[in-house]
C-alpha cells in the first residue's frame, strides 16, 4: 500500500511517519511519497525521517517528489496538509482581524474564512487530480480550515475524502481518563453510539458519553476534581460546563470568550503565526544547514509549539496551563486509525468530518459536519445522535451558512459573496468591519486580491 502526503515538508510529517511506521503500527505500508512544492522544506523533512527511520523496524520505503502525477499515481491513501500561502498566510490572516478589533485566529473568526478564501481553490485543483489519477484512493484532510475545505473537496471526490482534526480526540481522551475514574470501568469509545458529539470542526460539544447505557457526563460535570483533569472545562470554567451541560471543543472558547481572547491576542507581542514564523524558519534553516542532529533539533522545537498552543490566548494562570498529558499531539494516531479501520475492515469508532446528509435535518445535506462515525473498509457512517437544538443549532448554522458562502465565493471568485460571509460572522460586528476586513486581506494577500474579481 502507498500513502502519500501532500504537503510533505510540511513540520509535523515525521510525527505521521512515526505513527506509520511503529512495530505495533496496525496497518503496514510499502511506500510514503513526500510531495511538496517546496524542496528545501521537503529535504530538511526527508532527512529527519531517514533518521527516524533508523531506530524503526518497519520503516516503509521512503520516496520523495515534487511531481504531483508521480506522488498520486498509485496512491491507496492520500494525506493532504498544506498551508496555502504558508506561515507568512497565517500572520496576514490574524493581523488583519485584529488590526480591525476583531479575533485574530488561523481557523476560527474572519482569519479561518480569509485562509479558507485561497486554500479553497488550490484543494479544489488537488482534488480534480487526485479524481484523475488515483480514484480509487481514500484522501484524509488535514488541510485548515478542515471542514471548509473537505466541504469543497467533496464536490468532487464525494465520500472519498474525509477530514480530520485533533481536538476531539484530545477532548475524548481526557474524557475517557474522567469517566474511567469515575466509574472504575474505561469508556467503550469502540461502541458506536457510546458517546455524542456533534458540530463543525473547531466547533463542537460532547453531550453524552455512555458506560453500559448510562450516560456518565453529568456525574462528570458535577465532580470538580474530575473536571480539574479536562483542559476544556479548566479554560471555560466549570461552572460554565455545567450551565451548558456539555463539554465544547477548545475551540468555542473564541465564542464564549471572544472579547477576552480578542484582548489578549491584541496585547501580545507576537501573535501565534509570528511566533511559528520564528521558529519554524529557524528550525529549517538549521536543519538545512546542519548535517546531523536534526532529529533532535526537530524534538526540541515540536517540544516548543506544542507546550505553547493556544497560549497566546489563554487565560493566565492555571486555568490556561497545558498539562504534560495534553501536550501529546494526535492527528497523526486519528490518521492511522482512519487507514487501519478502512484497510483490515475492523470497525472503528472516531470523530471525523464528513457530510451532514440529514444527521441534523436544519442543515444542509452537503454541509461538512464533526460527529462519531464508524470506519470499515465500505467507508464512513456515523450513528443517530440526539436532536441538536437551541444555541448549539444556532451557532453551527450561522457558522456553517458563511463557511458555505466563503466556498461560493473562492469557487466563483465573488468579492461580494466574501464581503458578505467576512460581514455575516458571528464573530465580525458590522458588516463594514466585513468591508474593511476584505479589504484588508486583498491588501495582504496579493494572491486573494487577483482570485477575486
Ligand atoms: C490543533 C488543531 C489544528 C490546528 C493546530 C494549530 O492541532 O486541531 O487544526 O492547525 O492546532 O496549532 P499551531 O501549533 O499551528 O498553533
Ligand atoms: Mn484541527
Amino acid at each position: 500500500m502507498k500513502l502519500t502526503i501532500i504537503g510533505g515538508g510540511g513540520f509535523r510529517v515525521p510525527q505521521v511517519y512515526q505513527a506509520v511506521a511503529a512495530q505495533d503500527a496496525p496497518v503496514r505500508l510499502d511506500e510514503v511519497a513526500l510531495y511538496d512544492v517546496d524542496v528545501g522544506r521537503l529535504d530538511v523533512i526527508h532527512r529527519i525521517i531517514t533518521e527516524l527511520a533508523q531506530q524503526l523496524p518497519h520503516a516503509p520505503r521512503l520516496t520523495v517528489t515534487t511531481d504531483l502525477d508521480e506522488a498520486l499515481t498509485g496512491a491507496d491513501f492520500i494525506f493532504a496538509a498544506v498551508r496555502i500561502g504558508g506561515l507568512r498566510g497565517r500572520i496576514g490572516d490574524e493581523r488583519v482581524a485584529l488590526d480591525l478589533g476583531v479575533l485574530g485566529q488561523e481557523t476560527t473568526g474572519p482569519g479561518g474564512l480569509a485562509y479558507a478564501l485561497r486554500t479553497v481553490p488550490v484543494m479544489t485543483a488537488l482534488a480534480h487530480r487526485i479524481a484523475q489519477l488515483a480514484p480509487e484512493a481514500w484522501t484524509i484532510n488535514f488541510t485548515n480550515p478542515a471542514g471548509i475545505v473537505t466541504e469543497a473537496m467533496r464536490k468532487v471526490l464525494g465520500d472519498k475524502v474525509v477530514g480530520i482534526c485533533d481536538t476531539p480526540i484530545g477532548l475524548m481522551r481526557r474524557t475517557s481518563a474522567a469517566v474511567a475514574a469515575a466509574s472504575g470501568s474505561p469508556l467503550e469509545t469502540v461502541q458506536p453510539g457510546s458517546f455524542d458529539y456533534v458540530g463543525l470542526n473547531h466547533l463542537g460539544w460532547l453531550r453524552s458519553v455512555a458506560v453500559e447505557g448510562i450516560d456518565l457526563l453529568p456525574t462528570l460535570l458535577a465532580d470538580d476534581s474530575l473536571l480539574d483533569g479536562i483542559e476544556e472545562a479548566r479554560l471555560m470554567g466549570h461552572d460554565w460546563v455545567r450551565a451548558l451541560g456539555a463539554l465544547p471543543n477548545e475551540y468555542l472558547y473564541y465564542y464564549y470568550f471572544t472579547r477576552e481572547a480578542t484582548a489578549k491576542i491584541r496585547a501580545a507581542e507576537h501573535t501565534r503565526g509570528e511566533f511559528l514564523q520564528q521558529e519554524q524558519s529557524a528550525f529549517y534553516a538549521e536543519v538545512g544547514h546542519a548535517g546531523c542532529g536534526s532529529l533532535q533539533t526537530w524534538l526540541d522545537v515540536q517540544h516548543r509549539r506544542e507546550s505553547s498552543y493556544m497560549a497566546e490566548s489563554r487565560p493566565d494562570g492555571a486555568a490556561g496551563a497545558r498539562r504534560m498529558d495534553d501536550v501529546q499531539g494526535g492527528y497523526q494516531q486519528v490518521a492511522l486509525d482512519l487507514m487501519a479501520a478502512i484497510a483490515n475492515d475492523r470497525p472503528a469508532t472516531m470523530i471525523l468530518n464528513i457530510a451532514n446528509d440529514g444527521l441534523v435535518p436544519q442543515l444542509p445535506d452537503e454541509a461538512v459536519i464533526e460527529v462519531g462515525c464508524v470506519v470499515t473498509a465500505e467507508g464512513v457512517k456515523p450513528w443517530p445522535i440526539a436532536p441538536v437544538t437551541g444555541h448549539m443549532l444556532g451557532l453551527m448554522a450561522s457558522v456553517k451558512a458563511v463557511e458555505q458562502l466563503t466556498i461560493e465565493a473562492a469557487l466563483t471568485r465573488s468579492s461580494e459573496l466574501a464581503w458578505k460571509a467576512f460581514a455575516l460572522h458571528p464573530l465580525v460586528d458590522s458588516i463594514a468591519v466585513g468591508r474593511a476586513l476584505l479589504d484588508g486581506y486583498r491588501q495582504v494577500h496579493p494572491g486573494l486580491a487577483r482570485a477575486l474579481d
